[in-house]
């Protein structure tokens, strides 16, 4: 076998075989395919597609690339959720210690952010003392114990997507639908759970900005979910805007401490109640719509936010030492109106700029800094009333630059709807 005419063979438009695809993802690991020679295939892969059955060899041979992880030792079905990305979504900071709180045990592997969207880890870090570090071995052991642990990587779980997604970065070749759907779907399946919620993100600030083309994935990963016993349900989001209100390490664990006391903003609250009804209806086999009223049992009974305390107190943290940075800024609006948009890349953009993201692995992030927006979009605003407060320590930034994410209007026509379908 060739890479070359593997290669010549997807710019064809032909399919491959599984040996073909493992010929191009191992030679890749093992060194042997080229970087060059792999993003050939990939752009070509990018352009033509791939077939379902294309689409489910590359998955099948990402996922055996590195370690599995085995949680057949806890107790229960296990429910794993992902996010496809978006700015401000701490969802999963909430949804763990909910769902455990409803008997549903959820033992999750979490990623850092890199770009301009922060990841679970960072933010959970942001609280002192927390251990993000487990081995195999007391991960499940805090499942089994409290019902719950959010951990970062542990073992060496599909390298090779780990060394194509680094390519992707930089071969423009990220917005791939197969490529996107394979990546995912290997990472979930390495980590062991029973079933699986995606949160597919639609819009100016996520992967995937046209509803068709968010279909097509989520169909995609369900048909993968499927081949292997996993059953999976995506809920398609939008992301035209930026989750809540609180975007920066620290903030965004003070917004889900308030939506975990029963509070924060309502768009948050919504998604964070569908997210953890459809995992809740997976994991105690029920009704979605009795999953629905315990989470909203556990949320304003306070249960919720106890397993939370229990949850933070099992990984060292301490909660009541979280601090933002100490230089607030309040920024006011310019003009009268309604917010029509506030521009979720511009805005993550910033928050990473001024300290709370990475741009290399090896980045120190602040911890403290970020923003609370003070009117989302919809919201009414006069001019010198606050749009948004800046959490700042040692990196400055302009606040044309905060103003520029906003866009008032007369009359703002305002896309409210957060939960556009749900493909199963
Ligand atoms: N998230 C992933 O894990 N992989 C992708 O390709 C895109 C988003």
């Amino acid at each position: 076998m060739n890479i070359i005419e593997i290669i010549n063979k997807k710019r064809e438009k032909q399919i491959l075989t599984k040996e073909e695809i493992e010929f191009a993802v191992t030679g890749f690991c093992t060194g042997e395919v080229k970087d060059y020679q792999m993003s050939s295939l990939l752009m070509a892969i990018c352009l033509n597609g791939l077939s379902q059955e294309e689409t489910f060899y590359l998955t099948d041979c990402m996922l055996h690339s590195g370690d599995t992880i085995d949680l057949s030792s806890i107790h229960g079905i296990k429910v794993d959720k992902h996010s496809t990305g978006g700015v401000g979504d701490k969802t999963t900071i909430i949804l763990a210690p909910l769902v455990a709180s409803l008997g549903v045990p959820v033992a999750k592997m979490s990623g850092r952010g890199l770009g301009y969207t922060g990841g679970t880890i960072d933010k959970l870090e942001s609280i002192p003392g927390f251990q993000v570090t487990k081995t195999e071995k007391e991960f499940i052991k805090q499942v089994n114990e409290i019902g719950v642990s959010v951990v970062g990587q542990t073992g060496d779980l599909v390298p090779a997507d780990k060394k194509i997604y680094a390519l992707r970065d930089v071969t423009g070749t990220v917005s791939s639908i197969p490529l996107i759907a394979s990546s995912i779907m290997s990472k979930k399946i390495a980590s062991g759970a029973d079933k699986i919620v995606i949160d597919v993100k639609v819009g100016e600030g996520a992967l995937v900005n046209n509803i068709e083309d968010a279909r097509t994935l989520a169909h995609t990963m369900v048909e993968i979910g499927k081949r292997y016993q996993k059953q999976t349900v995506c809920i398609l989001t939008n992301m035209d805007e930026p989750l809540g209100c609180n975007i920066g390490n620290a903030l965004e664990v003070q917004e889900c401490i308030e939506i975990l006391q029963g509070g924060g903003p309502k768009d948050l609250k919504d998604l964070v109640i569908t997210l953890a009804s459809y995992m809740v209806m997976l994991g105690k086999e029920i009704s979605l719509q009795e999953a629905k009223v315990q989470v909203i049992e556990q949320l304003t009974s306070g249960k919720a936010y106890d397993k939370f305390l229990e949850f933070i107190k099992a990984q060292e943290g301490d909660i009541t030492k979280l601090m933002v940075a100490p230089k607030v800024f309040s920024v006011k609006s310019v003009k009268t109106g309604f917010v029509e948009t506030i521009d979720a890349l511009k805005i993550g953009k910033l928050v990473h700029d001024i300290g709370a993201g990475r741009t290399k692995k090896e980045d120190e992030i602040h911890y403290g800094v970020g923003v609370k927006i003070n009117k989302k979009p919809g919201d009414f605003v006069t001019e010198g009333e606050e749009l948004i407060k800046v959490y700042l320590d040692t990196i400055d930034c302009k606040m044309q630059d905060v103003l520029d994410c906003f866009v008032i209007a007369n009359d703002a026509k305002v896309n409210q709807t957060l939960i556009y379908e749900v493909i199963e």
